[in-house]
């Protein structure tokens, strides 16, 4: 979306180059953890704005609490950190539902106590704080959105809300999935190219038109059946079943049923585009040729 805005844009993470990234897009290793690494990039590249997406989600941040400590808190503290010294203009950090924890009334809007059970979540909590402070402190014009659970035509990596995902994935893959929740399970969720665009429109907002640095976004807040009977409705013969996770399904619990994106919506103009059922008609497709490139599908 930013090349097609007319920027120049380079890519980097731990891993090689993604297949099917654009053509136009050159590519860095880049470990967020290392901060050498980051301030030789940065020297190389003078980036203008930086988009600090890279973090372990929450499943795998369970797993592997220290890693997820490693990335996701002190990896943005490096990000921030060269940011500052190498005088990035903007640095736009994605944040999450995980941030939030139990017993909050819904829509749960932005102030609200941020309480969260799992190291993704604090690390994430962590990172809001700091960055606003970036923003205070030496005016590194810090921004982030609270990403719903995402969906997206690509095979999913350690997120709590992949159940969603692999009931298209798997669907198609398999004609069934059995989702590790329970049916009635309600999170926000949101298309990814939605998603996307919420992180374009924010970093190109006035800044004199934002309230604060960190925002809510939603879209639509489907229990885990009502995604099940739209993917079941579009594929007949696909057959979805739950066997929740007790580990998977207390962090779902402890996140909120939906929320209240206002002031998203009052700052910047946000709007999604997507509901439940024009995600389906759009992702079954996109599916089918994530398939046709990895036939084995996704480990889940
Ligand atoms: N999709 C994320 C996860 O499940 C939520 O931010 O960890």
């Amino acid at each position: 979306m930013l090349l097609a805005r007319g920027h120049e844009v380079h890519g980097s993470d731990v891993n090689p180059r993604p297949a099917g990234a654009p053509e136009g897009l050159p590519w860095h290793h880049l470990d967020v953890t290392d901060p050498a690494e980051i301030a030789a990039l940065f020297r190389e590249l003078t980036p203008g704005a930086v988009f600090h997406l890279a973090a372990l989600l929450s499943a795998t941040g369970e797993s592997r609490p220290q890693v997820a400590y490693a990335v996701n808190q002190t990896g943005t503290f490096n990000v921030l950190e060269a940011c500052r010294e190498h005088g990035v203009r903007q640095l736009v950090f994605t944040s999450t539902i995980a941030v939030f924890g139990p017993g909050l009334a819904s829509p749960v809007g932005d102030d609200v106590p941020l309480r969260p059970t799992t190291m993704y979540g604090i690390t994430k909590v962590a990172g809001e704080l700091l960055g606003d402070y970036y923003f205070r402190r030496y005016g590194v014009d810090f921004r982030a959105v609270r990403f719903p659970g995402l969906i997206s035509a690509t095979l999913p990596g350690g997120g709590t809300s992949d159940y969603a995902p692999l009931m298209y994935i798997e669907g198609l893959r398999a004609g069934r999935y059995e989702a590790f929740c329970r049916p009635d399970s309600r999170i926000p969720m949101m298309y990814m190219p939605d998603g996307i665009r919420a992180l374009v429109e924010l970093a190109a907002a006035p800044r004199e038109r934002l309230s604060r640095s960190v925002y809510n976004i939603a879209a639509f807040s489907p229990t885990a059946q009502e995604i099940a009977d739209s993917v079941m409705r579009a594929l007949p013969g696909v057959s979805i079943t739950f066997e929740p996770d007790p580990r998977r399904q207390a962090i779902l619990d402890s996140w909120p049923d939906a929320l209240d994106d206002s002031l998203a919506r009052r700052d910047w103009g946000w709007r999604p585009e997507h509901d439940l059922e024009g995600m389906t008609a759009a992702l079954i497709p996109e599916v089918r040729a994530l398939l046709r490139a990895h036939p084995e599908g996704a480990a889940h």
